[in-house]
């Protein structure tokens, strides 16, 4: 299966004869301030001639620092993309099932189809802004006693966000024969964040984290994992060596010492995001509530709408591979790159 993602398409681009430069992504939920100035240092002192360290010892170690966990609780991929697929030819043997809370991020469901798992869905309720109904998803874990349950938090791309009561019982309900992977990689850029750290007592719980969206690092690559230290160490020995590149570990290590750059990014989506909901609302299309830094757009047609969008130099994802082809998903960029897309979106919804 192959999963459709945000960000640009080169052939896409070529075919329109349009260049990156010239289009807005708001496709791709990342910090929008871009990556600060001491990691695009950091990259640029990297040492391109050695090889990496494999262990990713020095950026596990600031990691374990910076979370307040041990440093064998800890992995460090690719993307936490790797870490998906890791994590499941690692926990899900191919006769397991994953559940999945719906509509979601692609990779979990790409995942344990490439193992042959069964794959089963917990579906949002569309009509109550996406909100999932805890109680159900507690007896359907209980009746399918899966594998592997996988529940993006914020969640991509609806921008529910469960409080920790609510992931307490899912972990309470998955129980010690399974894991809970949450995916919170979106927690530092959201409103009313929580720390899901404590919940790694649970046992069965294992946090995913990506450093690409809220440090703006989806071209370097770079994702980590908490967890127990028997599941790290047994996903791990299906890793790849040399799999984190040394610009990843030398940006992460940078990154990790300027939090100060992911505060004032948002500061920006804070107010980008109260524009963003007065002016959709002012278009007729009012946003779907969402915690993150990124909403649901309910259009006619959001495959049309998209190329339209596109024609204008704005490009935002069709949500119709989430099962949701009337919805734009849009990511809060700066104010006035917010105010080109409400610009191109009025003229869309007038002229098509
Ligand atoms: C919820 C979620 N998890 C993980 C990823 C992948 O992140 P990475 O770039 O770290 O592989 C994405 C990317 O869109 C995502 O939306």
């Amino acid at each position: 299966m192959t999963t459709v993602h945000g960000g640009f398409d080169t052939a896409e681009l070529r075919a329109a004869n349009l260049t990156r430069d010239e289009v807005l992504d708001f496709s791709s939920n990342i910090n929008p301030l871009g990556p600060s100035p001491r990691v695009r240092q950091a990259a640029a002192e990297a040492d391109l001639s050695a090889y990496p360290d494999r262990e990713c010892l020095v950026l596990r170690e600031a990691l374990a620092a910076h979370l307040g966990v041990d440093i064998d609780q800890l992995m460090v991929g690719n993307g936490s993309t790797e870490l998906i697929h890791l994590l499941v030819d690692t926990h899900v043997p191919p006769w397991a099932t994953c559940l999945v809370f719906a509509p979601t991020f692609g990779e979990y469901e790409a995942a344990a189809d490439a193992t042959g798992a069964h794959v089963k869905f917990v579906a949002a309720d569309a009509a109550e802004d996406f909100a999932w109904r805890i109680d159900a998803a507690v007896q359907t874990i209980e009746a399918t006693r899966p594998e592997m349950v996988f529940l993006c938090n914020p969640n991509n791309p609806t921008g529910v966000y469960l409080d920790r009561e609510s992931v307490e019982r899912l972990s309470a309900a998955v129980g010690q024969n399974g894991l809970l992977v949450l995916d919170t990689s979106y927690v530092p850029l959201a409103d009313d964040r929580w720390d899901a750290l404590p919940l790694l007592q649970c046992g069965n719980v294992v946090l995913l984290r990506s450093m690409t969206k809220d440090h703006a690092l989806a071209g370097v690559r770079l994702g980590y994992m908490a967890a127990q230290p028997e599941v790290v160490a047994a996903t791990k020995s299906h890793q790849p060596p040399w799999s984190v590149n040394g610009v990843a570990q030398a940006t992460g290590l940078a990154a990790l010492a300027d939090e100060a750059h992911v505060a004032a990014a948002r500061e920006v989506i804070a107010e980008a995001k109260a524009y963003l909901q007065a002016q959709l609302a002012a278009l007729g299309v009012p946003a779907i509530p969402s915690a993150a830094n990124f909403m649901l757009v309910r259009v006619d047609d959001a495959t049309k709408v998209r190329r339209a969008l596109l024609r204008r130099r704005i490009l935002v994802r069709d949500c119709t591979s989430f099962g949701l082809p009337d919805c734009i998903r849009i990511a809060v960029r700066r104010p006035e790159e917010c105010a080109r897309l409400i610009a191109a979106l009025r003229d869309v919804l007038a002229h098509g």
